[in-house]
Formats: structure tokens, C-alpha cells, sequence
């Protein structure tokens, strides 16, 4: 035998003996932490009554679901959206359910100035703006096998190059005010690949390592009543191309559908209660770090035996 195959052979076996070792270990330790929690750390939702939120894509979908349950937790909110009949919409639901302030506004998220004119409207309409939720996104090219470079570029914009501009709009107030929530919806398809939404995936990973990164500078900077948080769902019943395509693929049989509202509701009891980083369904957070205690190339080949034939539909279906 070549001392390559060998050397391969004692790195499986090396690979297999941490997991079944680490796995145990793993499990009872992540078990005794949240008893830990549970049982010493004052893990009560803050109020939130009179803050002023801006919610990001708000005109439709979880962005909406989202707006509606931080307003019944008694927010003032912007409902901003490149879809005006959308915000409308939203701010006439709002209206419905709470006895809060609420407002559309049209912005494009992947726009600096515009977000920087969105501010000061905010704060002379509602106030200083002390949550923000950053949830507007693109999850589908046109063409998923070779997408023009346009639309790779327009997705990295709104997913991706948003939260830095709406960072650099909206941090500051809260930074002065020492206070905040600043919550940035990610994906499930930022930690398992996404094949043939590589842009995707990609955008939503950045998302997540952006917000951990912040997190770090603001303990370092003393600010520790901002919470940063970012959730990373699995399909939502939002988006009608996704959940077409999510039925169509049978994606639903691996990680059944989530309903916009019960998604919006675990994100802002997250968000209150201080949550780092919200995975639905929860389980998917442990099946992440397990998966990733395995070699690459065993991570790629699980996902391929778990997913393979129906990327292999998904791209027969988009093309
Ligand atoms: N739907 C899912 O299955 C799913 C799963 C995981 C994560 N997510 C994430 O959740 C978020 C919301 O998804 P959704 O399914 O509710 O989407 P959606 O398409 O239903 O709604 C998105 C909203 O964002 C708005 N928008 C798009 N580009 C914008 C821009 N440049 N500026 C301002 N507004 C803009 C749209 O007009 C729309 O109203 C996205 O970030 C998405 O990546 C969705």
C-alpha cells in the first residue's frame, strides 16, 4: 500500500474515532449549558415598547412577519422596501393590530445614500432608531447554472454589501445611545452549501461572519446593551418562487417548511432574550457542528448522498 493511501486510511480513522469520541461529549456539554442558562442567567425579554425599529424588506414575507410581531411588541416601525404596495400593505396590518406608529418607506438597501436619506426621514417621522432588522434579500437567480453577472453582482449587493451600508447608517445612533438590537437574517444555506446557488450560500456565510465579527468589536468597544443576533432559517412558507421550488424538489422531506410568522416570532424572542445566532429548525445547529467535525471531502460527499438528485431536479427545473 502507498504510504498516500495509508496516510488517508489513518486520517479517516482518526476523523471517526474524534467523532465518536467528540459527539457525546459535544451533546452533554451543550445540554449542560443551557441548563446552566436556564437555571442562572437572567435570560428575560427586554421591552421594547416605544422603541423605533427599521425593518428591511418589510413588504413582504418574513420582513413583514417580522414588523408585525416586534409592533405588537409595541415598536414604532419603518417599513422599508423597494415594493411600496408591499410596505403599504404592511404598515395597513400594522395599523389593524397595534396601537404604534408605523411608516413605508421606498429604499434600496444596496444603496448608501438612499439609506442615509432613510435615516433622517426616520428619525424626524418616528424617532432614533434603536432596532434594526436586516432582512431584505434575493435567494434566486433567473438562470441557476450560469446567472448572468449582473444578477451575481445584484444578489452580493442586497445580501451581502447591504448590511455594511445599513451598518454604517444605523450603528452610530445606537452606539451614542449605548442601546440597540441590531438583527441580520442569514441562511441555513450560508453553513450546508447550496449548490448552484453559490452566490447564495455565499452572501448568507458572509452575512453570518460579518455579524460574528461585530459582535467582538462591540464587547471590545464596552457596548454591551447592543445585541447583534443573526438568524439562519431553513425554507420559509415566504418567498411563493421558493416554496414552489422547495415542493417541487421535495426539499420539504430534509427540513420541513417553516411559516413566516413562527420563524418572526423565535427571531424577535431571540432577539429580546440576547440570542447570538438563531438556526430553525434548532436542530440543524447541532447537526451543523457535527457535520463540520468531519473531513471536507466527507462533508461534500454527505451532502451529495443527501441532496445530490435533487439539485440535480432543481437545475433541470430552472434552466
Ligand atoms: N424564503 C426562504 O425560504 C428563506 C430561507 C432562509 C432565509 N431567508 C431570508 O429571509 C429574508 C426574507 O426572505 P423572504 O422569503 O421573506 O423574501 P421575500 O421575497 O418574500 O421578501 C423580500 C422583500 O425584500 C424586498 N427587497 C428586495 N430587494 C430589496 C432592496 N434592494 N431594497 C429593499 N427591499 C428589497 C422585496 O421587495 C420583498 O418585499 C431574505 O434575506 C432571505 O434570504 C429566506
Amino acid at each position: 500500500m502507498s504510504i498516500a493511501k495509508s496516510q488517508v486510511k489513518l486520517q479517516a480513522l482518526a476523523a471517526l474515532a474524534s467523532l465518536a469520541l467528540l459527539t457525546p461529549l459535544l451533546v452533554a456539554a451543550a445540554l449542560l449549558w443551557k441548563l446552566f442558562c436556564k437555571l442562572f442567567c437572567c435570560s428575560s425579554p427586554r421591552s421594547i415598547v416605544g422603541d423605533v425599529a427599521v425593518v428591511t424588506g418589510a413588504g413582504h414575507g418574513l420582513g413583514r412577519a417580522i414588523a408585525l410581531e416586534l409592533a405588537d411588541k409595541g415598536c414604532h416601525i419603518a417599513v422599508v422596501d423597494i415594493n411600496m404596495t408591499g410596505a403599504e400593505s404592511t404598515v395597513k396590518q400594522i395599523h389593524e393590530r397595534a396601537k404604534v406608529r408605523a411608516k413605508a418607506y421606498k429604499a434600496d438597501v444596496s444603496n448608501y445614500l438612499e439609506l442615509v436619506e432613510l435615516n433622517s426621514q426616520v428619525v424626524s417621522d418616528l424617532g432614533p432608531v434603536t432596532v434594526l432588522i436586516n432582512n431584505a434579500g434575493i435567494m434566486l437567480h433567473r438562470n441557476a447554472v450560469d446567472p448572468e453577472p449582473a444578477e451575481v453582482q445584484q444578489m452580493i449587493n442586497v445580501n451581502l454589501a447591504a448590511h455594511f451600508w445599513t451598518k454604517m447608517v444605523f450603528l452610530p445612533t445606537m452606539k451614542t445611545l449605548r442601546r440597540g438590537y441590531l438583527v441580520s437574517i442569514s441562511s441555513l444555506a450560508g453553513l450546508f452549501p447550496m449548490p448552484y446557488n453559490t452566490t447564495y450560500s455565499a452572501t448568507k456565510a458572509g452575512t453570518t461572519a460579518h455579524m460574528r465579527a461585530l459582535r467582538i468589536e462591540l464587547t471590545l468597544e464596552k457596548q454591551r446593551d447592543i445585541h447583534v443576533c443573526t438568524a439562519m432559517p431553513t425554507f420559509l412558507e415566504a418567498n411563493e418562487d421558493v416554496v414552489q421550488l422547495s415542493h417541487q424538489i421535495k426539499i420539504a422531506d430534509l427540513f420541513p417548511l417553516i411559516s413566516a410568522q413562527s420563524a418572526a416570532r423565535r427571531i424577535v424572542d431571540g432577539m429580546l432574550k440576547g440570542e447570538r445566532e438563531i438556526m430553525l429548525p434548532e436542530l440543524s445547529a447541532l447537526l451543523h457542528r457535527l457535520i463540520t467535525l468531519m473531513p471536507v471531502s466527507w462533508q461534500d460527499r454527505s451532502t451529495i448522498l443527501c441532496t445530490g438528485s435533487r439539485f440535480k431536479q432543481y437545475i433541470a427545473l430552472r434552466n
